[in-house]
């Protein structure tokens, strides 16, 4: 059967990818958010994932206001990147892994989640930039993926707990695979940051490090909290959070902390990062 070996958690701000196209690694600025990252390559090189299922949310590339999906999957052979006007660097496509794709949506749909099926998605700078930080010496992304396109950008958003449940209903779907390989769930988006208006710029750190510190031992914490009280919290993109929800609830049983980070700001954003293992 296939078996989860964990969970990675990260921000996924547009201009990382400026910062990668720049090596920039180094500079000032970017190197407390880039050196959050050897340990979590020292733990893929351990763990060694043959497929990855991206929980992210789309921001207008391939959704857009007119048709707006609460929970798309992706089952398409391949998902291409391509330019959503940051001025960042579009990345080579990503392998998708179909027979992967419809096992879940076949699951997730007897498990009452009603979903979009998409044979043909783009991918944005949620997909793209957290995967390259994953692996950034490869050219192309390693893994085959899964895409997991959750709404955070138009009202009515799915809560906190229904995106608790849909990411247990994931974690039972991938473990009911009667496949012999090694699943990484990754969840993108986050922590807290607000784009637009008067509150433009907000980041609550009390609120981000509870909410990390809640993950690992208490991830129904959140939860407790509407999405009006998140955004309250959080700032308007704070709300992103929703996919380290969903990432965290699909690991079953004990889980540990491997490795986590946290740095403000990356552009307008507070940059956490978490690595979550489950126990053997
Ligand atoms: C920024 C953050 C995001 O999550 C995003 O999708 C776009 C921009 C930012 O902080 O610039
Ligand atoms: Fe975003």
């Amino acid at each position: 059967m296939a078996k989860i070996v964990g969970a990675i958690t990260t921000s996924h701000v547009p201009a990382i990818g400026r910062a990668i196209a720049g090596k920039l690694q180094d500079d000032p600025y970017w190197k407390p958010f880039f050196d959050g990252f050897p340990p979590v390559h020292a733990w893929l090189d351990k763990v060694r994932p043959d497929v990855a299922v991206v929980l992210y949310n789309d921001h207008g590339l391939n959704f857009f206001l007119d048709k707006m999906p609460t929970f798309a999957v992706g089952a398409a052979p391949e998902y291409h990147n391509a330019d959503e006007g940051w001025g960042i660097p579009t990345l080579p496509p990503f392998k998708g892994h179909p027979e992967l794709s419809w096992h879940v949506i076949n699951e997730l749909v007897a498990r009452e989640f009603d979903l979009t099926t998409c044979q043909e998605m783009l991918v944005d700078h949620a997909y793209s930039l957290p995967l390259k930080l994953l692996w950034p010496n490869d050219e192309k992304c390693p893994v085959p993926t899964v895409p997991v396109c959750i709404n955070t950008v138009q009202y009515p958003l799915p809560s906190a707990k229904r995106c608790y449940k849909l990411g247990k209903a994931l974690g039972e779907a991938i473990g009911s695979w009667d496949k012999d390989l090694r699943v990484l769930v990754i969840g993108t988006g986050g922590l807290s940051h607000q784009l637009d208006g008067e509150r433009a710029g907000f980041v609550n750190p009390e609120f981000d490090k509870a909410f990390m510190d809640s993950l690992v031992s208490d991830p129904e914490w959140v939860t407790q909290f509407s999405n009006e009280q998140i955004v309250e919290k959080t700032g308007t993109q704070g709300v992103e959070l929703l996919m380290w929800v969903a990432a965290r609830a699909a690991l079953p049983g004990r889980v540990g902390l491997v490795h986590s980070n946290y740095h403000i700001p990356i552009s307008n954003t507070a940059a956490g990062l978490m690595v979550m293992e489950v126990a053997a």
